[in-house]
């Protein structure tokens, strides 16, 4: 009797552990789809206290953006000696270009009190700003590859610029500057 009540109780650990396991690794499975879909544009409304809350956030991923960015000229351009940060700061730029989109939910176009910021043109043109986006972020893989293969001869310089340009590109199009 003592046997099969142990033998159950080992039964029912093996199955939760399968279980949880399995929910885990669909947990996982989806989190890898979500990272991987197209990147679209937020449409769901926002309300109009969010929208400067929103818009405060997204010039604090901007300045994100541009830390990492400046630090990586600081070293590439202007040799300051810290080499061993570089990948850390183009790591930090992808990771943060994966949520770029997502800081322009519809709504958030630049106040009229304020008359800079994001202009409307992003949201009549998602496809175009979505491009846009894309090649922001092929750029900074690009740039990883050229930084990690540096023995092979690649010059990273080229490679940064190419991120400024897709910088450029971006603000050019979709931004008016606060003059
Ligand atoms: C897909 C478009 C896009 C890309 C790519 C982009 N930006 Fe921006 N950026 C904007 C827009 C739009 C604004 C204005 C946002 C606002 O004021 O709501 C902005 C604002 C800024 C600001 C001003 C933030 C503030 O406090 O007002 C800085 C700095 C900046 N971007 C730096 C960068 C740098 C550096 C890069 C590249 C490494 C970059 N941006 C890439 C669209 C972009």
């Amino acid at each position: 009797m003592r046997i099969i009540l142990r033998l159950s109780i080992i039964l029912l650990i093996a199955v939760i552990t399968a279980v949880s396991t399995s929910t885990y690794d669909e947990g996982i499975a989806s989190l890898y789809r979500q990272s991987n879909a197209v990147s679209a544009i937020d449409t769901t409304p926002v309300s109009p206290v969010e929208v400067e809350t929103i818009i405060a956030y997204r010039r604090e991923h901007m300045k994100a953006l541009s830390a990492h960015y400046r630090s990586l000229e600081s070293i590439i351009n202007n040799n300051a000696p810290f080499d061993s940060h570089v990948l850390d700061h183009v790591n930090a730029l992808i990771m943060l270009a994966q949520h770029t989109d997502e800081t322009f939910p519809t709504g958030t176009t630049m106040l009229e009190s304020e008359g800079w910021g994001a202009k409307p043109l992003i949201w009549e043109e998602p496809e175009s700003f979505a491009r846009i986006i894309n090649d922001f972020q092929v750029s900074l893989e690009t740039l990883q590859v050229v930084i990690t293969s540096q023995n092979l001869g690649s010059n990273p310089v080229n490679a940064l610029d190419q991120v400024r340009q897709s910088c450029l590109a971006c603000h050019q199009q979709y931004r008016v500057r606060n003059s």
